[in-house]
């Protein structure tokens, strides 16, 4: 995409101001997910960034909604595409330099169909010459647990953790296919605190409680938003990390650290109720057995887990990283007590 940068050079000796009218070329990032948490968090810090080398192309199902009106409103193009219609990818990758990839496990539940877009996604990136991909995944845990490992129930006939191993299978999709990718392990958002019901709770003698599978074992998170400022550290570097898998996290920290924070941050006592996962597992809601397994998972493999996904690492991609302190300071006040 071109783009006329007006450039005012230093003033010359005669005391006048030379103009010069540069013709720069931007390279187009096509974010899928850009209404999202991690597609919006990218389109936002590459629009943010005024002398950004890269601008944004958003893709989204509806180019009329709010979410996609404001990200129209930073200078970002919109438009439209579905993960499930292959032509339309193929389409809003056209002249794309760099892609970014994500799936929404949450919306259908399964593997097969989070398998069918990667590979949708992937294919349409190599046809279209893209040059920076990057894939937004997860680990398949069945590197540590196998099926026949019966600590956690298979799920689905082939899988430990769903959403996680699905994504993992799906990195090898990209690279058989010889793209140049980058596959970004992603953590935990502290945003389930306040929209996957996982904040604290009011318990029966009305203290707050924070419920969490986890023991004593830390469990690497990040805010959301960061995602998207990580991806477009990638992005940044250029070829450098093509080819690598990084692993992000803003902090890693125990459920009695959590809510030590909490109870500071909302200035009201927060407990952790540390469960075993079989009972996390059994608590009813849609996805409690795939998140039972996965925080068991974390629990379980700590150290692997933890050593994955880097703080300083992600610090240097995003040198604005919020700490669980500074995502609580923000808002604390969205997440529902009740
Ligand atoms: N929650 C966590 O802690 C966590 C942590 C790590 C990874 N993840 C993974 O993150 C993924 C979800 O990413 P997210 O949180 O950024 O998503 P999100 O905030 O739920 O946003 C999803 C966006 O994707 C778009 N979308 C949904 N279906 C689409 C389709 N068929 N075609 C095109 N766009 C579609 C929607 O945009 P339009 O309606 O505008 O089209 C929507 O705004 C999941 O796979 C999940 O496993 C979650």
């Amino acid at each position: 995409m071109l783009y006329l940068k007006l450039s005012l050079t230093n003033p010359i000796s005669n005391g006048l101001v030379k103009k010069q009218i540069i013709m720069t070329e931007k390279k187009v990032i096509a974010v899928v997910g850009a209404t999202g948490a991690q597609g919006g968090g990218l389109v936002r810090a590459i629009m943010n960034d005024t002398n950004s080398e890269f601008t944004a192309r958003a893709l989204t199902r509806n180019v009329n909604s709010d979410k996609a009106k404001a990200l129209a409103k930073l200078g970002a193009e919109v438009v439209a595409a579905d993960v499930d219609n292959p032509k339309s990818l193929k389409r809003a990758f056209e002249g794309a330099y760099g892609a970014y990839c994500v799936t929404f496990f949450w919306e259908h539940f399964s593997p097969e169909k989070e398998q069918a877009q990667a590979r949708a996604m992937a294919e349409a990136a190599k046809s279209t010459g893209v040059q920076h991909v990057i894939w937004s995944t997860l680990d398949d845990t069945r590197n540590w647990i196998p099926l026949d490992d019966d600590r956690m129930p298979t799920l689905m006939e082939k899988y430990k953790v769903p959403h996680f191993d699905s994504k993992g299978e799906a990195n090898a999709i990209f690279t058989d296919l010889g793209l140049p990718v980058t596959l970004l392990n992603t953590s935990f958002y502290w945003e389930n605190l306040i929209y996957f019901g996982m904040g604290p709770k009011k318990g029966p003698d009305g203290k707050l409680v924070l419920t969490l599978p986890m023991g004593d074992k830390k469990l690497p998170a990040i805010a959301a938003e960061d995602i998207g400022k990580c991806a477009y550290g990638i992005f940044r570097r250029g070829s450098e990390l093509i080819g690598k898998t990084i692993g992000i996290a803003g902090g890693h920290l125990t459920g009695g650290q959590m809510a030590a924070s909490l109870s500071e941050a909302l200035g009201e006592e927060v407990l952790y109720n540390d469960i075993e996962p079989e009972v996390y597992r059994s608590l009813g809601f849609p996805g409690a057995e795939d998140l039972g397994n996965m925080f068991q998972f974390k629990r379980d493999f700590e150290e692997v887990y933890c050593r994955s996904r880097d703080l300083d690492g992600a610090r240097s991609l995003n040198p604005s990283l919020q700490s669980f302190d500074d995502w609580l300071a923000q808002n604390k006040e969205r997440i529902p007590l009740d």
